[in-house]
C-alpha cells in the first residue's frame, strides 16, 4: 500500500503563500520524498498550488466538492473544474464539513460516488466524537459513516479513507497506538466485506493532531498507511520532517 502524507490547509494561506510554500517545499525535499505528499490548499489557492506543483510528483485537491459539473450551486466548488486543473483527489466527508456544516452521511455518499464518476480519487473522512467514545458508540458511528459514505462508490475506482477522531483534530491530543490500530482494523474488515479488491488497494490514513514529536509511534502500525494533517502541515519544514520520520518509522517503505 502506498505512503500518504497528506497535508489539509483548511482556510489558511493566500495565494502567495501558497506559492511560496511549494517553492521551499521543494527546495528541501530530496529523493522520491515529494511523491509522497498530497496538498489540500483552499479553493483559490487552487491556480497557484497548480503552477507551484507541475512538473513534480506532489499531487493536490479540493477540501470539498459539489456533486455535479456546474450549476447552481452558489460558493461550492466544481469536481470538474478542479480536476481540469490538475487535481486528483478530493476530501469528502471532513469533520468540520460534518460538525460546522451539518453535511449528512447521505450528502458525503453523493460526493464520493460523483468525484469517482469524473476520475477524481475521494478521500472520506470518518471519525467519532468524544461523547461518542465515551458511551462507547466509536465502532458504530465510524462503521454507519463508511457503510453509508460508500453506498453509491464502485469499489473498482480508487478510493481514500481517513480516520480522523473528531476529539483529536486540532486539539493537541493525538489517539493512542492501540484506538488507532482497533479503529483502522475495523474500517480494514469492512472494506474487506465490501470488497477484497477495493481493501487491498484503498489506504487508510490517521488523522488528528498529527507532528513531528508523535508521527512515528502511529507510523509503524500495520494498518496506517499514511497521515492527514492539519495544524502541521502548514508549515512546510515541519511537514517534511513528518514525512521523513514517518517513513523512517515505517522502515522507509
Ligand atoms: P490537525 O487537523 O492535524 O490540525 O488536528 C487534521 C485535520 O483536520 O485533517
Amino acid at each position: 500500500m502506498e505512503f500518504i502524507c497528506a497535508g489539509n490547509w483548511k482556510m489558511n494561506k493566500g495565494p502567495a503563500d501558497a506559492a511560496a510554500y511549494l517553492k521551499s517545499l521543494k527546495e528541501m525535499a530530496q529523493g522520491d520524498e515529494l511523491s509522497h505528499v498530497v496538498l489540500f490548499p483552499p479553493a483559490y489557492c487552487a491556480p497557484a498550488v497548480a503552477e507551484g506543483t507541475k512538473g513534480t510528483a506532489i499531487r493536490w485537491g479540493s477540501q470539498n466538492s459539489f456533486p455535479a459539473p456546474n450549476g447552481a450551486a452558489t460558493g461550492e466548488n466544481s469536481p470538474t473544474a478542479f480536476k481540469d486543473m490538475g487535481a486528483m483527489v478530493g476530501l469528502v466527508g471532513h469533520s468540520e464539513r460534518r460538525h460546522i456544516f451539518g453535511e449528512p452521511d447521505e450528502a458525503i455518499a453523493k460526493k464520493v460516488q460523483f468525484l469517482q464518476s469524473v476520475g477524481v480519487t475521494p478521500l472520506l473522512c470518518v471519525g467519532e466524537t468524544m461523547d461518542d467514545r465515551r458511551w462507547s458508540r466509536t465502532s458504530e458511528v465510524i462503521l454507519r459513516q463508511i457503510r453509508i459514505g460508500l453506498t453509491a462508490a464502485d469499489p473498482n475506482l480508487p478510493l481514500w479513507i481517513a480516520y480522523e477522531p473528531v476529539w483529536a483534530i486540532g486539539t493537541g491530543e493525538v489517539a493512542t497506538p492501540l484506538q488507532v490500530e482497533e479503529v483502522h482494523s475495523i474500517l480494514r474488515n469492512y472494506l474487506l466485506e465490501w470488497s477484497a479488491a477495493a481493501s487491498a488497494t484503498t489506504p487508510i490514513l490517521y488523522g488528528g493532531s498529527v507532528k513531528s514529536d508523535n508521527v512515528q509511534s502511529l507510523a509503524s502500525l500495520s494498518h496506517v498507511s499514511g497521515f492527514l494533517i492539519g495544524g502541521a502541515s502548514l508549515d512546510p519544514k515541519e511537514f517534511l520532517s513528518i514525512l521523513r520520520l514517518a517513513r523512517e518509522a515505517r522502515g522507509n517503505r
